[in-house]
């Protein structure tokens, strides 16, 4: 999630700019730069690291104007470097951009097969060179020839251009990726997010999908991508600085749990070929045949995500899969080689634990892939293979929409090897892919729903324990929902595997103890619903997480939360959603610290 802010009015741009950015730097990123106007041509001064190494920058290369644009990224595509900084100026025409051109593969063979030369790694800096392009072909400005250039691109996508040409205009558009104009006397803003422009102006006009916007120092006109003018009534923004960064939202936490369906499309974004029921890994090329056995090794939520894995790979794949802790595999003097590919998964990409248990792994002779959610971060660069989850910057420390961009990012990649192992047929992936790309709305209509989590928040929230019970894939679900409830709110829960509750766990079970079970629909559901009989003859209360639809749950629990049906494999990605809320309200119930939970980090960076 990258930050963005133009300016465009009478006073000097680059101060302006570098606030706007600084009120975005909570989101994290890893390069900053600016583009600013002055006397027939803008000047680009932008580089990798912190906003102050730009300033620094821009004491030695002043960027004196009244209009510009600034960017903070957050890579995706292209490692974090001077070069892959935004703004991105091809000829005239300066760029800056929030999301993922999904053609841009394409995109960049077709601009240089024309002779276009490319500066960067970045899809955006395609952006800049079809605009450019426009231009040159006959567009009467840059309205125009942003709205040509868009007709090209497919993805998610928050522009902001500015052009030597047309030095009073700043045209921005947007689609999935957020944009908002902020209005001013005689002078105008746009940003990403409204963090960025709240010090200038609390009247705002939000940008919706399909629109394209012109602002000049006097006027914000909108448009849909057909060029129709759109009228929309500006809002005044009552929010303090400290909501505005939470959206709105009470904490980070929430936020990014209603962030996952944008953040699993985007993780989904050019890598689902649904002409070939296929997936693409970013292109990566695993010799499948090589690779007798794969080894998740990880910690906490991202072990978790690992355990979903191991039942996804061996389900699609047929290739035998272990799960191992990081920190226990590194001292393990683990029996491991080159037949094996160690799969990494990390959110940060700097747990150490983790770090350590690849350096073991590749000194033994395995091959090493990371799904980390930080482009360049130290495990995928101790990798031999990287594959990204796009979840954006994870702010909240216990771990929401990372872990389901996990799960997505290990579901695309299961298909993969399904597909060349032999084991997943067409039929069968094609059913998958369709699932996949069903999965944000589907997340969507669970995290509506949040309000009646609020009420069991309150229901069980005074609780002194929870029993998280599932089998097969939704086990790992329960260790994560108990993992989430107990690193928040700070009362005692215990994830079990269903079918090992009589072995111990059934001492436990009394009327004071809420147990939430996994029990969706599938080839474990009547011996889960024994496991709540079981539960409910000792008084136990019984909160079910069951599928819609299913009218017997009713009978067999205290209370129920439906999630829509999927996939076998990806049903997991819908049933956490709701421990996940569940966990929130009751640690924001009990009003602890839920975005920065006592004791905790949000990287492990030590033993
Ligand atoms: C998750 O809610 C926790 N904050 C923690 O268990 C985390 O998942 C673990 O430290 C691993 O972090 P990583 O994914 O960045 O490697």
């Amino acid at each position: 999630m990258c930050g963005i802010i133009g300016y465009i009015g009478s006073r000097q741009a680059t101060p302006i700019l570098i606030g706007g950015l600084r009120k975005l730097e909570y989101r994290g990123y890893d390069s900053a730069g600016v583009s600013v106007y002055s006397e027939g041509t803008s000047r680009v001064v932008r580089c990798r690291g912190k906003l102050a190494n730009l300033e620094e920058k821009l004491t030695r290369e002043p960027a004196a104007g009244t209009i510009g644009i600034g960017h903070t990224r957050w890579a995706t595509h292209g490692r974090p470097s001077d070069e892959n900084s935004h703004p991105h100026k091809v000829g005239p025409i300066s760029v800056i951009h929030n999301g993922i051109i999904e053609n841009h593969l394409a995109l960049r063979q077709e601009l240089q097969a024309s002779g276009s030369h490319f500066a960067s790694e970045t899809d955006t800096e395609i952006f800049a060179h079809l605009v450019a392009a426009q231009l040159v072909q006959g567009a009467e400005n840059l309205t125009a020839a942003v709205r040509r250039a868009l007709q090209k691109v497919r993805g998610s996508y928050a522009f902001v251009v500015m052009s030597d040409k047309e030095p009073g205009t700043l045209v921005a558009a947007k689609n999935s990726s957020p944009l908002v104009v902020g209005l001013g006397e005689g002078e105008n803003y746009v940003a990403s997010d409204v963090t960025a422009i709240l010090a200038e102006t609390r009247k705002v006009i939000f940008i919706d999908e399909g629109e394209l916007v012109t602002v000049t120092r006097e006027a914000v006109v909108i448009t849909d991508f057909e060029g129709k003018v759109k009228q929309r009534e500006p809002k005044i923004i009552t929010w303090s600085a400290v909501q505005a960064e939470k959206g709105g939202f009470k904490h980070f936490m929430l936020k990014e749990i209603h962030e996952q369906p944008r953040a699993v499309a985007d993780t989904l974004v050019g890598r689902v070929d649904l002409e070939n029921d296929d997936v693409l890994l970013d292109g990566i090329e695993l010799d499948v045949k090589k690779f007798k056995r794969i080894i998740f090794v990880a910690c906490g939520t991202s072990y978790h995500a690992s355990m979903v894995g191991e039942f996804m790979i061996e389900a699609l794949a047929r290739i035998p899969v272990e799960v191992d802790l990081a920190s226990e595999f590194r001292y393990r003097d683990p029996i491991v080689g080159p037949g094996d590919l160690v799969i990494a998964v990390s959110q940060s990409g700097e747990t150490l634990d983790t770090m350590e248990a690849i350096r073991e792994a590749k000194r033994k002779g395995a091959s090493v892939l990371a799904i980390s959610n930080v482009v360049e971060s130290s495990i995928p660069r101790l990798a031999d293979y990287s594959f990204y989850t796009h979840a954006g910057p994870e702010i909240g420390v216990a771990s929401t929409k990372a872990f389901t961009t996990q799960l997505v990012a290990i579901a695309l990649l299961a298909v993969h090897l399904g597909r060349r192992t032999g084991a997943l047929s067409k039929e069968r992936a094609r059913v998958l892919l369709s699932e996949l790309v069903q999965l944000p709305q589907k997340m969507t209509d669970i995290v509506d729903g949040a309000a009646q989590l609020q009420v069991l928040a309150r229901r069980y929230g005074k609780a002194h324990g929870f029993l998280f019970l599932g089998r097969s894939s939704q086990y790992p679900i329960a260790l994560e929902g108990a993992l989430k409830l107990k690193e928040i709110s700070y009362i005692h829960a215990e994830g079990y595997a269903a079918g090992e509750m009589k072995h111990g766990p059934i001492a436990l079970i009394d009327e004071h103890l809420p147990v939430v079970v996994l029990v969706p629909k599938g080839p474990h559901y009547e011996k889960i619903v024994s496991n709540l009989a079981e539960v409910r003859a000792r008084q136990g209360k019984v909160l079910a997480i069951a599928t819609k639809g299913d009218n017997d749950i009713g009978s067999h629990a205290d209370d129920v939360v439906l999630v829509p049906d999927t996939a076998l494999e990806l049903q997991p990605i819908l049933t956490v959603l709701p421990l996940q809320l569940l966990s929130y309200y009751v640690a924001d119930g009990k009003g602890t610290d839920v975005d920065q939970p006592r004791n905790l980090a949000k990287s492990v960076t030590v033993e």
